[in-house]
């Protein structure tokens, strides 16, 4: 219920207005974000680097319906990808579609992709697209493919979300592209028809896609904090005869810390994914919502003031 009732305020604009404005709401959110400030995610970015952890960069914001402000976006991405080069940086990004003006049409968000990932191609480095809740699926996996098709391009990698039911013939469909695939257990309210209810079957989901992808896929982001899974997912590697295919565990700034830096000092390749930027408020009601012990956290802030 505590799940169902924080996706809701994630959606409530009257709750973003307001509540980002109170103290203890900005003090308990640094703990999921550096700072608002692009120097914030990026200084986060180097100091992980010195401990030997790549990072994914993303601008918090999604839906944005306004032409002017899907162009100031991009151009807040572009600046992200000049810095990351000429600070020598092992980071990426990570877009939202509806970020990229999705909703004002797909042809929007497709040039608006194709200009990121042709400027991440430039330096060497790759665009992931997050995905967003069920009703954008299927238009983000076209962009994604799209993407691959027109521009040949490698730089691009898709997120694929295991508790969609969707999911295994999604990879399916997208296997011949040899595609860049990161997983995610899976973060919006969807219904029992669309995404498995029981978290065990998410995880097993996320077990035989995740398989599936090390086998034969072009490169496998695992992005799960999930100990038990990540474990799993390293045996079966260690176990197969011939070497799995790129791979490399991802997660989220500020979520089991040591758990990263173990991973890392075991070599593994480990990638945090950075959030800054003002508009964190259905995000970061996401995070509470995959641990409600996180509300907690929230009112010992409020009762310190
Ligand atoms: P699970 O929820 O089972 O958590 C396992 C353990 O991790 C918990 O027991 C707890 O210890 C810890 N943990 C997890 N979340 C926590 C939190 N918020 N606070 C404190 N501890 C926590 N989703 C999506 O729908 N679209 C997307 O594009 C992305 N992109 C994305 C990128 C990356 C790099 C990551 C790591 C995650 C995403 N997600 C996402 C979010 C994802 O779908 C999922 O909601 C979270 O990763 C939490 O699920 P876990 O797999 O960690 O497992």
């Amino acid at each position: 219920m505590i799940r169902t009732g924080l996706l809701w305020a994630s959606r409530s604009p009257w709750l973003a207005k307001t509540l980002p404005r109170r103290r203890f709401v900005k003090s308990a959110v640094r703990r999921f974000m550096p700072g608002e400030e692009r120097k914030d995610a990026l200084g986060a970015a180097k100091d992980l680097q010195e401990k030997g952890i790549g990072a994914v960069i993303t601008l918090l914001g999604e839906n944005v319906r306004s032409p002017d402000e899907v162009r100031a976006v991009v151009e807040e991405y572009r600046a992200i990808l000049t810095e990351i080069e000429y600070g020598g940086l092992d980071a990426q990004i990570s877009v939202k579609p509806t970020q990229l003006g999705l909703d004002l049409g797909e042809e929007v968000a497709l040039e608006h992709l194709l200009d990121l990932v042709a400027k991440a191609r430039e330096m060497g480095s790759l665009v992931w697209i997050d995905m967003e809740d069920s009703s954008y699926r299927e238009a983000t996996i076209r962009l994604f493919s799209r993407c691959v098709e027109k521009a040949d391009f490698s730089e691009v990698g898709l997120c694929l979300q295991a508790y969609l039911r969707s999911s295994p013939q999604d990879l399916q469909d997208l296997l011949p592209l040899s595609p860049i695939i990161r997983f995610v257990k899976g973060a919006y309210a969807e219904s029992p028809e669309v995404a498995f209810p029981k978290r065990k079957d998410v995880d097993e989901a996320f077990f035989r896609l995740g398989t599936r992808m090390l086998e034969e896929g072009e490169m496998v982001a695992l992005a799960t904090h999930d100990s038990v899974l990540v474990e799993r997912l390293r045996e079966w590697v260690r176990g197969r005869p011939v070497g799995p295919k790129r791979h490399e565990i991802q997660m989220l700034y500020g979520i089991r810390v040591e758990e990263q830096l173990r991973l890392a000092r075991e070599g593994e390749a480990v990638r945090i994914l950075i959030s800054y930027g003002p508009a964190w408020f259905p995000w970061y009601m996401r995070r509470l919502a995959e641990r409600p012990a996180n509300v907690w956290f929230v009112l010992k802030n409020l009762f310190r003031g």
